[in-house]
């Protein structure tokens, strides 16, 4: 059995051990960094400074909602607003694996830059086990160079503390549980976010949709599931496809883009089944989705594709 409270005891006395100077963590509101994130910060208080990059491409009211939770748990807060720096490198960059790349290095070049600013010796990372375990060659990192906050420059001449090293994700959740962090239950969340969500050119009005339709889809999936209509699945969300195509609004011709929406089971995400949702809620989904973002969008679509063949994301 896995005894929390004994492991943030003896992970905050080790911490406070090793960490003499300031330290630095990136947090993305993931299970993963915000527990480390908690645990560091209640071992050295304001010698951690804890840097949250809002990239433009978060969920519907997310940064608000990591920074009221980082907030809440006392922890030295840096949120660093670079929407319009990822928007600007992102520029006419449409192909997956270059969106990601360009995402991957502005997030290390920003983190340098914060790193530098506060003279931070070590870097406190929310690396658990499956993460060391599977990297070194993975299958997953042949298909799709993922990005995590644990992506960091190599040349940076920080001492890394990992207090998270030799957990795996439930432990993780566990902890977060008890320490009344309530990102514990939430459904993955790519690194890149909502980027890898809107395919084609990423701008700020593409982004809006597919966030709204990804919240749609969230708040139709929980009610109905509350209703119990339907299973939750274990990932579902919303992606905007760069297809046109010809609709009517009223008595007007549309040419509109086309949301898709893709619901999974799946224990670890390195396989997965499409989800069976009931027809009417996809119906309902679909209606508001269309009503909301009126004249971007008049088609959705739902994914009957399995991983393999495809994958979870659609970038
Ligand atoms: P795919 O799309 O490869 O995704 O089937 C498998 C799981 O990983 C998530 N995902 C990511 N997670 N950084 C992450 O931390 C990433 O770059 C990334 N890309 C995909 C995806 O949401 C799914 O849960």
């Amino acid at each position: 059995m896995f005894d929390t409270e004994e492991f943030i005891s003896e992970s905050i006395e080790s911490l406070k051990s090793t960490i003499d100077d300031i330290a630095i963590i990136a947090c993305s509101g993931g299970v993963d960094s915000t527990v480390a994130a908690v645990i560091a910060s209640q071992a050295v208080g304001d010698l951690l400074h804890c840097v949250y990059v809002d990239t433009g491409f978060m969920r519907k009211d997310e940064t608000e909602q990591i920074e009221a939770l980082l907030e809440e748990q006392g922890i030295n807060l840096v949120t660093v607003k670079a929407a319009d720096r990822y928007f600007e490198a992102l520029k006419g960059v449409t192909e997956p694996e270059q969106k990601r790349k360009v995402i991957g290095e502005l997030f290390i070049r920003i983190f340098e830059d914060e790193q530098k600013k506060c003279g931070a010796k070590y870097l406190v990372q929310g690396t658990i086990a499956p993460d060391w375990i599977e990297s070194g060659g993975g299958v997953r990192d042949t298909i799709k160079s993922h990005h995590n906050v644990g992506g960091l420059p190599e040349d940076m001449t920080l001492t890394v503390v990992e207090p998270l090293r030799d957990l795996y994700k439930d432990e993780v959740r566990e902890l977060a549980r008890h320490l009344d962090i309530n990102v514990a239950e939430r459904q993955p969340f790519p690194g890149p976010g909502l980027a890898v969500r809107t395919l084609g050119e990423l701008t700020p009005e593409r982004v809006a949709v597919v966030r709204e339709a990804c919240a749609i889809v969230e708040e139709e999936f929980e009610a109905a599931a509350e209703r119990g209509e339907m299973e939750i699945p274990w990932q579902y969300f919303a992606a905007l496809l760069p297809v046109r195509s010809v609709g009517v609004h009223g008595d007007v011709r549309a040419y509109g883009e086309t949301i898709v929406v893709r619901a999974v089971q799946s224990i670890d995400g390195m396989s997965a089944r499409y989800s069976e949702i009931p027809h009417s809620i996809l119906q309902k989904i679909s209606t508001r989705i269309t009503n909301t973002v009126k004249g971007a969008v008049n088609r959705v679509v739902y994914d009957i594709t399995h991983k393999p063949p495809g994958t979870i994301e659609w970038e």
